[in-house]
């Protein structure tokens, strides 16, 4: 996986010295906000290790945050592999340390894996599943281009299917 920057942001691989940084995150419940609660240490080792191995097989992968006026690893943001309605989906998802939330850092990454996505990857399309309820996530895909595709059930939860297509986004703004 490259590195990818952005004004405020550097986007890097995980490393496995990144799992005590991340615990405590995800021990969090404004970081865990819309999902199935907080994780404990093992749960979040487990979740590393399943972005590294992604990384390893070539796949496309999370990215760990790192804002950079305080080098602090501040959440992920990046890439899936998730599986809706029987078809394989490639997913940007997003979670921040709420103390820097509403300042435009998870558009800021959600745009740049996005751009990462058509310009160097040439995957077709990216999704986000999100909440009905879920606003601010909303909001950041909006932000990101995407539009809601439809409605449906993802792990048993109402979802929203948003999505952007590599075409579209050629469309949009010639970038890719
Ligand atoms: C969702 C999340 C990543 C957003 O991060 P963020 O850095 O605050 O997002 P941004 O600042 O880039 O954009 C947030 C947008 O939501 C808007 N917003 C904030 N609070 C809102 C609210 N209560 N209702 C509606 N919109 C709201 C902001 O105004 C902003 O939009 P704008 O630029 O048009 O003003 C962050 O809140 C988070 O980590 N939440 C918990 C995990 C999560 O829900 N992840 C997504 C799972 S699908």
């Amino acid at each position: 996986m490259p590195v990818l920057e952005t004004p405020c942001l550097i986007l890097c691989p995980f490393r496995e010295e990144d799992i005590d940084l991340l615990a405590e995150l995800m021990a969090n419940t404004g970081f865990m906000r819309f999902s199935l609660g907080v994780f404990t240490r093992e749960q979040t080792r487990a979740f590393v290790d399943k972005i590294i191995g992604w990384e390893r097989r070539g796949l496309p992968s999370q990215f760990a945050l790192i804002h950079r006026s305080d080098n602090r690893l501040i959440g992920y943001c990046g890439f899936s592999h998730q599986q809706v309605d029987g078809t394989e989906e490639i997913e940007i998802g997003y979670r921040l340390d709420p103390d820097y939330w509403s300042r435009g850092l998870a558009t800021e990454g959600a745009q740049a894996v996005r751009d990462h996505a058509f310009r160097d990857l040439k995957l077709p399309r990216v999704i986000s599943l999100i909440h009905p309820d879920n606003l601010r996530s909303r909001r950041v895909a909006e932000k990101n281009g995407m539009k809601i595709e439809k409605k449906t059930v993802f792990r048993g939860f109402p979802t929203l299917v948003f999505a952007i297509s590599r075409k579209q986004r050629l469309a949009e703004d010639g970038a890719g």
